[in-house]
């Protein structure tokens, strides 16, 4: 049996002559994980070494998106191949179509980028320092800290909003993120202990996942609930405090959905930028004041279309910094029209196989619906 929470909040500090509350905070928490630790497909069991192609590609997956929609993608990633070199060979536009549907696109360019770096620069092997991996394309301080304490036990604290959460419960970190954020770092980092800085950065996230959760937080269950400021006067979910956010304005476009028989009129998005290297349906541009004359007035152009036929509704799609509205009109034309240049036609059947945002899965749907 794992050392239990009792035995080690008895347990002294060497330099406390007296008996405190707290004790051994990142002794506390590692025994709760090794009894509660998630199972997740990019973690090594308890006691192996994690690979750190695993490690890497599952934290730039993680970077904005959930657990449990990253699974999948993972999974097929490492069908497709098992280590760096793998993917470093592989095609950018292989690379984009293996992560549609996963958003961010950026990340999926620089996760190619970054595995050609190791390659070319490292004989395939990661750094193993914060410095090392934050000079790769992709990786920034977070995902740096996550890398270095979960695939190398360097001791560091990436500090995730999980982790944000759970720290400023127990500190009652009263200012509000992101101003937080350096404070935040500084305390995280007295849950660290003399080891296993990986564990102790995965027990916190996975603490935060499943007990200090945004809402009725399940303090009883925690091993650091003795001393936790924010629970010792009830206001949990009163942290981690946040400023008011300001969201960006509403866009709004046209989209065109075209169609010559079983096929569907694409392009490809310019390779910088929101959604870069993706195929889209061709479209309006995307903007605050858009006036359905000025969108429909960007339709491309094709021997054939009388008229354009607007389908009812909107589609609606929120990105990072705004929300977008789009009006979607469709036309049929013949057999054999050209298409415009820059544009191509592909089979319907074959869309999967298509770097195709949510956003333009959403289009089509409704647009062929
Ligand atoms: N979120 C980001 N990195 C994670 C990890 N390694 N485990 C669980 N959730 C995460």
């Amino acid at each position: 049996m794992t050392l239990s929470g009792a035995a080690i909040r008895r347990k002294k500090t060497p330099s406390s002559d007296h008996e405190g509350p707290i004790v051994a905070r990142p002794a506390l928490l590692l025994a709760w994980y090794d009894r509660h630790r998630r199972v997740l497909p990019w973690r090594a069991p308890a006691g192996q070494r994690p690979d750190p192609y695993a490690v890497w590609l599952s934290e730039i997956m993680l970077q904005q998106t959930t657990v449990k929609a990253v699974g999948p993608y993972f999974h097929k990633f490492l069908a497709r191949g098992p280590d760096v070199t793998a993917l470093g060979r592989a095609s950018l536009d292989d690379v984009l179509r293996m992560w549609a549907g996963l958003g961010y696109y950026s990340r999926a360019r620089n996760l190619h980028a970054c595995a050609v770096a190791v390659l070319r620069d490292h004989d395939g092997v990661f750094p193993y320092t914060e410095a090392g991996l934050r000079a790769l394309p992709g990786i920034g301080p977070y995902t740096a800290a996550a890398i270095a304490a979960i695939a190398f036990d360097r001791r560091t604290m990436p500090v995730d909003g999980n982790i944000e959460r759970v720290v400023s419960r127990l500190y009652a970190v009263e200012e509000a993120l992101p101003q937080a954020k350096p404070v935040i770092q500084r305390l995280a980092a007295t849950l660290l202990g003399p080891s296993r800085a990986g564990d102790s950065a995965q027990a916190l996230m996975d603490l935060g996942a499943s007990i200090c959760t945004p809402k009725k937080p399940a303090c009883s269950l925690c091993p650091l609930t003795e001393g936790c400021i924010a629970r010792q006067r009830g206001e949990q979910e009163g942290f981690p405090k946040k400023a008011p956010k300001k969201s960006g304005e509403l866009r709004r476009g046209a989209a065109f959905v075209v169609t010559r028989g079983d096929e569907l009129l694409v392009r490809t998005r310019p390779a910088k930028g929101l959604l870069g290297g993706m195929t889209e349906v061709p479209g309006s541009d995307w903007r605050v004041a858009q006036d359905h004359a000025a969108a429909l007035k960007q339709a491309p152009r094709l021997a054939g279309i009388t008229r354009w036929q607007r389908k009812l509704g909107v589609v609606t799609h929120v990105f990072t910094h705004f929300p977008l509205e789009l009006v979607v009109y469709t036309a049929r034309v013949p057999a054999r029209s050209r298409a415009p240049k820059d544009m191509r036609w592909v089979p319907i059947a074959t869309l999967d196989g298509e770097a195709l945002p949510n956003v333009m899965r959403k289009v089509i749907a409704h647009g062929l619906g």
